[in-house]
């Protein structure tokens, strides 16, 4: 980026002014639609052109560039994707001019990201988010210029999109009896929750309000664990032969004994499911099945399971999630999408060679990224160590709202995420091509609501943005402390709860 100081920029109180011509064409109206979406104002006017846009080619399909002088803005793009990025970095640049009326300086920017997926995992599982802080994240993600929202839609503490065939889903999965306290994780608060879910027409709200933002949605259901609120609403599709058995949604958080039965009924709901989910989310090329923390127990105690292995040849039970794994990526394949699971996928057995790889345990040794690495497989990176946002700061408030959950192994604010290098030594360079992306989960046991949402991601998000942007050796993290102090005002006029730099909660 050149900027030329002391000059003239170009003018933005009439917004810009956009001659007829230009949406005429796909790739401007294209633009002028991301303008929009960014919130630049954009004029029709019959005899200016102060916009022109040109597709050029270029190997990083997110490549732009932008050109300011005082009459003209000119924007060259890869692709139109990358109109979204172009646009949020025009209104990220508007500032005064020495008239002190709202302008763009005169730049000369080129700009392309590091990875091409870069994204947030939002968890309305635990506690819910509404549609409009969901759109509040996308906007917030728009302007960090991150791609994809990772919705996670199922889990054992709730089943949140309307399924059509499935009714008792929502009527059963969508709420519990009662949820563990914000202070004290081991007490269940007695109050059982409303039905929350989101009907069709909000999830397809969603994914084209994200769309006009240039983000697409990625929906996950899990499978074959985490999956109580489903097998609570259809108990026959678990393994109902194991003694006890007496699902139900969830009241607890962690790792549950539930997981789906490998059973043909099993397999019926799920293709029913997902030929649902891909008809509401067409733009994910990914569709994610989950596939984490799936305990073996009830496979290994239930009759049907045991000689179901033995027909089958199975030595372990986890071999049985193997086949989930392969059934879920011929399922979807169906479809025309791409598996992504998270990194217990390859624990137990080859994966289709084109499932992706969602690596989360840093802590698993051999290293879970490198083994998916060396498979070939294409792998996004959201390590605990550094990408659960639902994971303390540092110092916090004294309000128990604030208290974070799980043994923390370190104080993940902004800096620490800084500090993240997503392309690790001694890769060939045919394995740095499958790292595709970086990803922070907002996990939401001890998120309650939008305001601690936003606490626990702002401003982490613009460090993941950076991360995932800018290779590590170009990063100094006081250089970046001054830009994301630039950030502060638009913090406060969105009305963002951010987290500030002595720890409290912007937003009393
Ligand atoms: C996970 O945190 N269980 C993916």
């Amino acid at each position: 980026m050149q900027v030329a100081i002391g000059q003239p920029g170009f003018a933005m109180e009439q917004g810009i002014k956009v001659h007829y011509t230009i949406s005429r064409s796909e790739i401007g109206r294209a633009a002028i639609r991301a303008l929009m979406a960014a919130g630049l104002a954009v004029q029709p006017e019959e005899n200016v052109s102060e916009l022109t846009v040109e597709q050029v080619e270029h190997e990083n399909k997110e490549w732009y560039s932008i050109q300011v002088t005082p009459q003209c803005i000119t924007l060259k793009v890869a692709a139109p994707q990358a109109l979204h990025l172009a646009a949020q970095t025009l209104a990220q640049s508007v500032g005064a001019d020495s008239d002190g009326k709202s302008a763009l300086p005169s730049m000369v920017v080129t700009d392309a990201p590091l990875l091409p997926y870069r994204g947030l995992m939002l968890d309305p599982c635990r506690h819910p988010q509404t549609v409009e802080e969901t759109k509040k994240m996308l906007r917030i993600m728009a302007r960090y210029k991150l791609n994809h929202l990772h919705w996670h839609l199922a889990d054992d503490q709730g089943w949140r999109i309307e399924i059509k065939k499935y009714p008792r889903l929502t009527e059963v999965g969508s709420h519990r009896a009662e949820t563990p306290t914000l202070a004290n994780h081991e007490v269940g608060d007695g109050t059982p929750t409303q039905p929350f879910y989101f009907t069709q027409d909000e999830v397809r709200d969603v994914v084209s309000y994200a769309h006009s933002l240039g983000i697409t949605v990625i929906p996950e259901i899990e499978v074959p664990g985490h999956s109580s609120a489903a097998i609570a609403a259809y108990p026959e599709l678990g393994n109902h032969d194991v003694p006890g058995y007496a699902p139900q949604v969830a009241t607890t958080w962690g790792v549950l004994p539930y997981t789906y039965a490998p059973k043909e009924v099993t397999m019926r709901f799920l293709n029913d499911v997902f030929a649902e989910v891909c008809a509401l989310f067409p733009r994910a090329k990914f569709v994610h099945i989950g596939g984490d923390e799936a305990p073996r127990d009830q496979w290994q105690k239930s009759p049907f399971v045991r000689s179901f292995m033995q027909e089958n040849g199975m030595r372990h039970a986890g071999q049985v999630q193997h086949w989930f794994t392969h059934r879920m990526a011929e399922l979807l394949a169906g479809h025309g999408r791409r598996i992504v699971g998270w990194d217990e996928i390859i624990d137990d057995g080859a994966v289709p060679g084109d499932a992706v790889v969602m690596y989360w345990r840093s802590w698993v040794r051999p290293s879970s990224l490198l083994r998916a690495l060396r498979s070939g497989h294409d792998v996004i990176q959201s390590p605990d160590s550094h990408f659960y946002f639902n994971f303390s700061q540092g110092k916090l408030p004294a309000d128990p709202a604030y208290r974070p959950h799980g043994s923390l192994t370190a104080e993940q604010d902004w800096r620490h995420v800084y500090s993240y290098n997503p392309v690790p030594a001694g890769l060939t360079p045919e394995q740095k091509k499958h790292l595709i992306g970086l990803q922070a989960n907002c996990w939401s046991e001890s998120i309650a609501d939008g305001r601690k949402l936003e606490y626990q991601t702002v401003p982490r998000i613009c460090a993941l943005a950076e991360v995932a942007w800018r290779p590590a050796e170009l990063r100094r993290a006081d250089e970046f402390l001054q830009r994301i102090r630039a950030q502060y005002p638009w913090f406060e006029q969105q009305k963002i709860n951010y987290r500030r730099e002595d720890g409290t909660p912007a937003l009393p």
